[in-house]
């Protein structure tokens, strides 16, 4: 009973995903959408690949076109797509770009939508409501289109939306996933962990970005993986920074830049520290606490070592802090 009702929330969400995609062929959605995804520089081939699409500006386009085709209004309403008040029918997305969200499979669960024009009041971006099939902490933009690079290249680029998994997947960065604005799960570092154990964070270049890689960073190394921070220039983000920049310089800004862990918190923190012995003092300990986090002894003592150099302080002062840390948390 349970799984029939995913498996229609299923049907119509990929129904969906088709239609919304079919409408940037005609009319409204060529004048608005198709232009739009073409502004931002994306080919007809990835517009196609990642079947991106159009919700028309009318209040149930969609809804009443699901219907006609057969689906029910239940499921509908039961994957968000469809907002029901007092008898009357509305489509959750109206007048936004589509964005699919699939499974590692390839079923579509949920949507991203996006507003034509930033300066409008409304949310920039909208995105399912939480479903039996739609779980936000749970699912990667991406993951599906990426999978193959991910294992092929033994590495995964982590990025925070939609557009910049585009742009990079565009520029021949394949290997690229999104947690899309929700703060990074262990459940989403659990998903890339079947496919590789090396992630590359590349959030945007702002103070959002910035604390969003140093949470980051902690939860991924308590999942034994390896992580690495490629820092983006003020005010870019990876699609900004792509569409401005050819393959071969976006492929060399990121094999130079990307640093571990310890460097990126040692960068930021450095300038701060800099002839402030307390400053420095809490700066060790700021990175302490992530080495801290480390599951493997050989791979935690390899890091201390590594701050040693960086920091330039003995080791034996940060082993005694990583075990004053380690017991702390006990
Ligand atoms: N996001 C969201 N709701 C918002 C703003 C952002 O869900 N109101 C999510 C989206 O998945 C978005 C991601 O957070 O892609 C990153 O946010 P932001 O950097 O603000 O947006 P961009 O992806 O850079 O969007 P764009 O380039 O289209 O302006
Ligand atoms: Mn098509
Ligand atoms: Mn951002
Ligand atoms: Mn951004
Ligand atoms: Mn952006």
């Amino acid at each position: 009973q349970q799984q029939d009702e995913k498996e229609s929330m299923f049907m119509v969400s990929k129904y969906t995903a088709q239609w919304f995609h079919d409408q940037l062929k005609t009319g409204e959605g060529k004048a608005v959408g198709y232009s739009y995804f073409k502004e931002r520089g994306f080919s007809d081939e990835t517009i196609e690949f990642f079947q991106l699409g159009y919700s028309p500006d009318n209040w149930s386009a969609l809804t009443d076109a699901a219907i006609k085709a057969g689906y029910k209004l239940e499921f509908l309403e039961k994957t968000g797509l469809t907002i029901v008040k007092e008898d009357k029918q509305f489509d959750r997305f109206k007048g936004r770009v589509m964005f699919p969200i699939r499974s590692m499979s390839g079923r579509v669960l949920g949507f991203g939508g996006r507003i034509l024009d930033s300066s409008k009041k409304a949310a920039k971006y909208l995105n399912s409501p939480q479903s039996e099939i739609y779980d936000k902490s749970k699912v990667l933009y991406g993951i599906y289109e990426a999978k193959q690079a991910i294992a092929k290249e033994d590495l995964c680029y982590l990025v925070e939306g939609y557009t910049d998994v585009i742009q990079l997947y565009q520029a021949g960065v394949q290997n690229v996933v999104s947690s899309s604005g929700t703060a990074l799960t262990t459940d989403q570092i659990r998903l890339i962990s079947r496919l590789t154990k090396n992630i590359t964070v590349l959030y945007d270049g702002d103070a959002a970005g910035m604390r969003a890689a140093i949470r980051g960073i902690d939860l991924i190394l308590e999942a034994g993986m390896n992580v690495r921070v490629c820092t983006f220039p003020e005010g870019e983000d990876p699609d900004s920074f792509a569409k401005s920049h050819t393959q071969s310089e976006i492929q060399e800004f990121l094999s130079e830049n990307a640093v571990d862990f310890i460097r990126f918190k040692s960068s930021l923190l450095k300038d701060e520290a800099a002839g402030d012995p307390i400053k420095k003092a809490s700066m060790i300990r700021e990175i302490v606490q992530s080495i801290a986090k480390i599951p493997d002894d050989i791979s935690r003592e390899i890091f201390v070592r590594e701050s040693a150099e960086i920091l330039e302080i003995g080791e034996d002062v940060l082993f005694s802090t990583l075990a004053q840390v380690r017991n702390a948390s006990v």
